[in-house]
């Protein structure tokens, strides 16, 4: 196995825990143990940068690979789609994990839902693109 095909694993492998971490966490809260959904969700965030970061250092060694297939426009919507909303979800984890941190949970629960739905999106459309490679 080559370089690149190790750090595409590897951000197979982090961007797809990510979100399901998100999913574990939420399903945590809704059953009440909020110190565990703490945790997991914070995990979420550890493996999203890990996953930014493999991202950034294969991108600046290796050549993007392009899809040229006969769904190339669901292709790039879903391509977009996923560049966008990660952008989003940058600002609304950061503001989420604080709120939650800092105990202020009027803000959290009000700001959580929207996080955590785009953040699902942006982990299964990651995974999705892969399989268009
Ligand atoms: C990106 C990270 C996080 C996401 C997506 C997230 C998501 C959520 C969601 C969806 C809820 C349920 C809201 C509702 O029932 O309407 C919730 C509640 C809660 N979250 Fe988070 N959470 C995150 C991080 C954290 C962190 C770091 C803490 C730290 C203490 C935390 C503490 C709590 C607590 C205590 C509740 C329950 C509040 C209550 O029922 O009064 N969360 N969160």
């Amino acid at each position: 196995m080559d370089l690149e095909a190790i750090l595409s694993l590897l951000s197979r492998v982090t961007i797809a825990l990510s979100g399901i971490c998100i999913i574990t966490g939420v399903v945590l809260v809704k059953t009440g143990r909020k110190e565990t959904h703490k945790r997991v969700m914070i995990a979420a965030a550890v493996l999203a940068l890990i996953f930014v970061t493999i991202y950034i250092v294969k991108s600046s060694m290796f050549p993007p690979e392009r899809y040229a297939g006969a769904y190339r426009s669901l292709y790039l919507f879903i391509l977009w789609s996923h560049t966008v909303l990660s952008l989003v979800n940058l600002p609304l984890a950061a503001i989420t994990i604080f709120l939650g941190l800092k105990g202020r949970y009027t803000g959290h629960k009000r700001i959580a839902p929207y996080t955590a739905g785009v953040w699902i999106y942006v982990a299964f459309t990651g995974w999705l693109i892969f399989f268009f490679h």
